[in-house]
């Protein structure tokens, strides 16, 4: 077998990308303004969602997304429900946003949340459930609106691996009042580090606009000063008076918005989308379809015929009685120049941020069996069938070794 290097992740970074990153250096406009404006709106439409809001980070889109409930009576402490099990940010986020994570275990077999579990977590100060779609597969939605609704809840998607999935035919982004991704590098469409907002609600995106700006009154949708060649805006000049309301500060801010040469990364990666996710799905199929050859051994997800996966990923998990441990599976990939990433751990019981809030290991069996027995590997674009193979591969020898 031949040996190849399987890299966990890419950029794609287009000629129309460098174009526009030479126009706005040129320009010398190269904070937040038209291409910043131009990603939103295309991404949007990605997603079917009437309002995108750039920032950035990911993690950055989790908080923001979460601190909009603020303007409607939410207040520091109240709690939000979150998977055990997901990068650490989705935990952060609802710290940095002022509220208290409440954790709910997951489930094996699709590494999300498990919606029997989240009523049980409920209480009067619960405000939101931020639902993950971890390795791209989409939570189980219907049953998790259905929960929020009855108890007036308000439901935010960390989509932030969750490009190009779809679920009961509506994108990741659309399925939720609010939705946060990410466009770190190693994720679909990506801008190098950044984050969106994805809402269908303008009030929110009004507030989100304000949030990413130190929470300051300006809130239009595409600001003239930043994306026209005016210097004069009328609106500006609104306050009592004819003052000028851009130094009025509404509520409590961020500062992050994303720059123009992020945008210009991601506008770029749009253009090849479909190619991209096209690719990356049928990569991650290849290797989800012949992974039964591993039983009992190792396991992974499945794609369900109501959705498809976002391929940002495929997950290994060293299922029990394997008479090997993750680690020594880990360093035969890493020695075989597949690259891995360890599938998380329980944010509450295994992250040591979190143990202020008193967990107890054990309360998180499914989170916590992933964190020790999980990991995942690549599936990006400018991999093909033949390094999918080589995975297999690699794979076959290694339990034969053991
Ligand atoms: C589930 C999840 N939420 C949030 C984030 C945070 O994104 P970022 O690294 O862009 O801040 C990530 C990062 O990849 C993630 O995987």
């Amino acid at each position: 077998m031949q040996k190849r290097t399987v890299p966990f992740g890419t950029i794609t970074i287009t000629d129309t990308a460098k174009r526009l990153i030479g126009e706005a250096l040129e320009s010398k406009r190269i904070s937040c303004g038209k291409l910043v404006r131009e990603f939103e709106d295309r991404f949007a439409g990605l997603v079917g969602a009437s309002e995108a809001v750039a920032v950035s980070s990911g993690t950055d889109a989790d908080i923001l997304a979460l601190a909009v409930l603020h303007d409607f009576g939410a207040q520091q402490g109240d709690e939000i429900i979150v998977p055990a099990l997901s990068f650490v940010a989705t935990g952060n986020a609802v710290l940095h946003a002022g509220f208290t994570p409440v954790f709910v275990d997951i489930e094996r077999a699709t590494l999300n949340i498990d919606p029997t579990q989240i009523e049980a977590a409920i209480t009067s100060k619960t405000r939101a459930i931020m639902p993950v779609h971890l390795m791209g597969k989409p939570a189980e939605m219907d049953t998790i609106n259905a929960i929020a609704k009855r108890h007036n809840l308000t439901v935010v998607e960390d989509a932030a691996e969750a490009h190009g999935a779809h679920y009961k035919g509506k994108a990741a982004g659309s399925l939720a009042d609010l939705a946060a991704f990410s466009t770190y590098v190693a994720h679909i469409i990506t801008t190098g580090e950044g984050g969106v907002i994805t809402t269908n609600n303008e009030e929110y995106g009004d507030i989100l606009r304000s949030l990413r700006s130190h929470g300051r009154n300006c809130t239009c949708k595409r600001c003239i000063m930043n994306t026209d060649e005016v210097t004069y805006c009328a609106k500006r000049f609104r306050g009592k008076g004819g003052e000028d309301v851009r130094f009025t500060f509404d509520r409590i801010g961020y500062s992050c918005k994303m720059n123009e040469l992020e945008a210009a990364i991601g506008i770029g990666a749009m253009e090849v989308y479909d190619e991209i996710v096209k690719k990356r799905h049928d990569n991650l199929i290849h290797v989800l379809e012949r992974f039964d050859r591993f039983a009992p051994y190792l396991s992974t997800i499945k794609e369900e015929q109501y959705e498809q996966i976002g391929p940002h990923a495929i997950p290994i998990i060293v299922n029990e009685g394997a008479p090997f441990t993750r680690a020594e599976l880990t360093q035969y990939l890493e020695k075989s120049s597949i690259e891995t990433r360890t599938l998380f751990a329980s944010m509450p019981t295994q992250c040591p941020g979190f143990a202020y809030l008193g967990y107890k290991l054990g309360q998180f069996p499914n989170a916590e069996y992933m964190g020790h027995h999980g990991l995942h590997i690549g599936v990006h674009q400018d991999l093909g069938i033949e390094d999918m193979e080589y995975v297999l591969q690699i794979l076959s020898q290694f339990i034969k070794t053991t």
